[in-house]
C-alpha cells in the first residue's frame, strides 16, 4: 500500500511538482508575514484617542496632529469614539494592544477613563491628556491645553471693556451659560469670567435677572446646543418679557449657538452682547452677521506643536517642557501642564486673525 503511494508520487510530472512547491512557498511566506508581524523598534507608535470626528475641533486637530507626527517619522493611529465613553475606553485598550508607545487622549469626560488608564499604567505607557484633563488617576503623565481660566477672563474682560463698566451710568442685565459639569475645563471658564465681572455683580452694575448665579445652575450637559437653547428660552420667557438682556456670557460656541437660537425664537428686546469660544465656522459667521459678539480663538497649531514637542522630549529623554505645575490637580496628583495662550476674536479682527493663521480661508468666511 505504502509502496504504491510512493510510486504514485514519483510519477507526478516535474512541472506540476514545481508549481505545487511554489504555491506552498508563497502560502508559507503570506502566513508568516501577516501572522507574525513584528514591530520595528525604531518606529514609535503614537495612539490618539478622540471623542468624535463629528465635532469640528477634534476632526481638524487630530488630523493636523497626525500629519505633524508623521512628518517626524512616527506611526500614528487615531480612534474616534462617537462620543461614547465605553467605546473610548475600549479604543484606548485597543491602542495599547497595538503597542502604542505614547497615548494622546482627548477625553469625552474627565473622570471616566479609569480602567483604560490603569491598563496604560500597567504597560508603562506615557499618557498626554489633550485639551481636557483626565481626572482621578495617576496614570496621566502630562497635560497640554489652552489656559482655561484665561479663556474665561478674556470673555469677562471683553464684557467689561465693551460696556465700559468702570464708568457705567446705568445697570446692565446679564445671564450666564456654562459648560458640561463632566468637563474639568468648564469650571475654569465660568470662574474666569465671573471673577472679572464679580465687582460689578457685587455693586449692582451687572444684574443676573434670573438669579441663576452659580456654575451648577448655569451648566449645560454635554455642551449640547439644544439644551443651552431650551434653558435660554425658559429664562427669556420667565424674566425678559418687558426688559432687555444686555449680556449673555456663554462659555463656548455650541452653547452660544443655543442662546442665539433662543433669542431668535421670541425675544423682542435690544440684542445682547454674546460671548463664545472655539471660533467654530457657524459661530464666526454669526459674529460677522451680528448674531454673536465674540469668540475665543485657541489656535490649534499652538496646542499641536506643544504636544508634538512633548512626544519628542519623552522619547529623547530630555526634560519635558511644561509651564504650569500648580493649577491642574486631577484628584490624585498635580499634572505637569503646558498651557497655550488664547485670544479673543470679534467682527473687527476675525477675518484677519483667522485667515492669517490659516484656520479658515477667506472663501470659508464668505
Ligand atoms: C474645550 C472647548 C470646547 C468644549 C466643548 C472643552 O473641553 O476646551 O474648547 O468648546 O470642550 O467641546
Amino acid at each position: 500500500m505504502i509502496m504504491n503511494r510512493c510510486c504514485k508520487l514519483n510519477s507526478i510530472k516535474p512541472k506540476i511538482w514545481k508549481t505545487f512547491c511554489l504555491a506552498v512557498l508563497i502560502m508559507f511566506m503570506f502566513i508568516s508575514l501577516s501572522g507574525c508581524k513584528t514591530k520595528d523598534p525604531s518606529v514609535k507608535t503614537i495612539g490618539i484617542s478622540a471623542p468624535s470626528n463629528d465635532i469640528q475641533r477634534w476632526a481638524v486637530e487630530t488630523v493636523l496632529m497626525r500629519d505633524k507626527l508623521r512628518e517626524k517619522g512616527y506611526e500614528v493611529i487615531i480612534q474616534y469614539a462617537s462620543s461614547d465613553i465605553s467605546m473610548q475606553i475600549s479604543q484606548i485598550e485597543n491602542l495599547i494592544a497595538k503597542d502604542a508607545d505614547v497615548l494622546i487622549v482627548i477625553p469625552i469626560e474627565s473622570a471616566s477613563l479609569g480602567e483604560a488608564m490603569d491598563m496604560a499604567a500597567e504597560h508603562e505607557i506615557p499618557v498626554i491628556s489633550y485639551d481636557m484633563l483626565i481626572t482621578n488617576t495617576d496614570a496621566v503623565s502630562y497635560y497640554t491645553t489652552f489656559d482655561n481660566y484665561r479663556v474665561g477672563t478674556i470673555q469677562g474682560q471683553y464684557v467689561k471693556d465693551k460696556l465700559d463698566l468702570d464708568h457705567a451710568d446705568r445697570s446692565y442685565n446679564i445671564e450666564f451659560t456654562a459648560g458640561d459639569p463632566g468637563d474639568n475645563n468648564a469650571g475654569f471658564f465660568y470662574n474666569g469670567a465671573v471673577d472679572v465681572l464679580k465687582p460689578y455683580l457685587d455693586s449692582g452694575v451687572l444684574k443676573i435677572v434670573s438669579g441663576q448665579d452659580s456654575f451648577g445652575k448655569c451648566a449645560t450637559p454635554s455642551w449640547n446646543t439644544e439644551k443651552a437653547q431650551q434653558r435660554a428660552e425658559n429664562i427669556l420667557a420667565s424674566y425678559y418679557n418687558d426688559t432687555a438682556v444686555d449680556v449673555w456670557v456663554a462659555s463656548n460656541d455650541t452653547t452660544a449657538l443655543g442662546v442665539s437660537s433662543a433669542l431668535a425664537v421670541s425675544y423682542k428686546g435690544s440684542y445682547p452682547l454674546i460671548t463664545g469660544q472655539d471660533c467654530t465656522l457657524i459661530n464666526v459667521k454669526n459674529i460677522l452677521n451680528g448674531k454673536q459678539t465674540m469668540s475665543v480663538f485657541k489656535d490649534p497649531s499652538l496646542l499641536i506643536d506643544a504636544t508634538v514637542n512633548m512626544v519628542d522630549e519623552i522619547f529623547s529623554g530630555k526634560p519635558v517642557t511644561v509651564n504650569d505645575t500648580k493649577t491642574y490637580y486631577n484628584g490624585v496628583k498635580i499634572v505637569p501642564s503646558y498651557l497655550c495662550e488664547p485670544v479673543y476674536v470679534d467682527k473687527d479682527n476675525c477675518i484677519e486673525l483667522l485667515t492669517s493663521s490659516g484656520f479658515y480661508t477667506i472663501d470659508q468666511l464668505q
